[in-house]
């Protein structure tokens, strides 16, 4: 993506199409007062109409992104963008690298080659300040993130507000009590995490994901275990959520049907690689063999059931 972006400024060839721009208005005779005040007056047009029309369209990118946690690479070539403003579902085989996906754009680890970029910024070149001051702009609804067992609902969601803000008490409350009314549980708030349903707890994880008022929300399997109601509910939230508070989604999930409908963007991860990006509807009829087999779920296919090892024979004394 090249142009202006609005928090990390000018790429390098925006910035060279404007100082070219600014000299060929100056031109080589204008040399008068008012010849400069008109080429800073069109230099102003100039800069204001580029701020509104090249705006950088995706908050998250991945770039020939390599990572392992040991010498096994899980990701070995990873590309692929988050729109600004839309639902990215980020799918692929239990064990993909889903979840580490996730972790680099958090920033929880680094690439070990390839950039991770939020906002234009690279995540794994950012000194402690900057990371912490980015992940205030990220909510996370983490795979197996439970709330705080010894926290009440009301302040599980008031947690990352008094972590992160010295906004008053009343504040705070007015914020849980909204959070929590975006997820239809404001009459829930003193209850303690026992005594609400997994599908409840989910949604108040998603209150507390939100409660900072985040650019980017990422979702990991927050339909793992819920009725087909409460999957159906759950989806339209994030998706309202993401339209009425202006927000960019990225939502890991294996439920194809559910994700299919609310996703304006998907991403299908296999063998350490983005194997298809797009619209749901283009990606979910490519006839690539291996896209194929999981946008349909297929048992059969080029995705392998076991996870790499020794061969059989190792393991169970064949003869050799
Ligand atoms: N902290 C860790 N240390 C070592 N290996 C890890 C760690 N976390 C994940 N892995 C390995 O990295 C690979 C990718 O894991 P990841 O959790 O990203 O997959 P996933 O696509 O999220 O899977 P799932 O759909 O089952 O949640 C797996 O092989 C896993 O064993
Ligand atoms: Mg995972």
């Amino acid at each position: 993506m090249h142009g202006y972006n609005a928090r990390s400024g000018w790429s390098g060839p925006a910035l060279r199409v404007l100082l070219w721009q600014l000299q060929s208005t100056r031109g080589p005779t204008a040399t008068s007062a008012s010849n400069h005040w008109t080429s800073a007056a069109l230099a102003l047009r100039f800069f204001s109409s580029r701020i509104i029309l090249l705006p950088s369209d995706s908050l998250v990118e991945l770039r020939n992104v390599r990572f392992g946690y040991d010498e096994r690479a899980v990701l070995q070539d990873a590309s692929l963008t988050v729109p600004r403003g839309k639902v990215t579902a980020l799918m692929g085989a239990s064990g993909g690298g889903k979840t580490t996906v996730l972790r680099l754009i958090g920033g929880q680890y680094q690439a070990q080659s390839g950039e991770v970029l939020f906002d234009g910024r690279n995540v794994g070149a950012m000194g402690e300040m900057r990371l912490y001051a980015t992940r205030r702009r990220m909510g996370v609804l983490f795979q197996f993130g439970a709330l705080f067992t010894d926290l009440s609902v009301f302040e599980n969601v008031a947690f990352p507000l008094r972590e992160h803000t010295d906004l008053s008490e009343a504040l705070i409350r007015d914020i849980v009590l909204m959070k929590l009314d975006a997820v239809g549980l404001r009459g829930a708030r003193d209850l303690m995490p026992a005594q609400v349903s997994g599908g409840m707890a989910r949604r108040v994880a998603l209150a507390r994901a939100i409660a900072l008022d985040p650019e980017l929300v990422m979702y990991d399997e927050p339909f793992a275990g819920l009725d087909p109601i409460s999957l159906g509910t759950s989806a339209r939230l994030i998706r309202n959520i993401n339209d009425a508070l202006g927000m960019t989604s990225v939502l890991v999930s294996h439920d194809l049907d559910e994700t299919f409908r609310i996703a304006d963007h998907v991403v299908i991860l296999a063998e350490g690689r983005v194997i298809a990006q797009g619209a749901p509807h283009a990606v979910r009829t490519s006839s690539d063999p291996l896209v194929h087999q999981f946008v349909h779920g297929d048992v059969d296919g080029p995705v392998p059931f076991h996870y790499p090892g020794p061969g059989i024979e190792a393991d169970f004394g064949a003869p050799s």
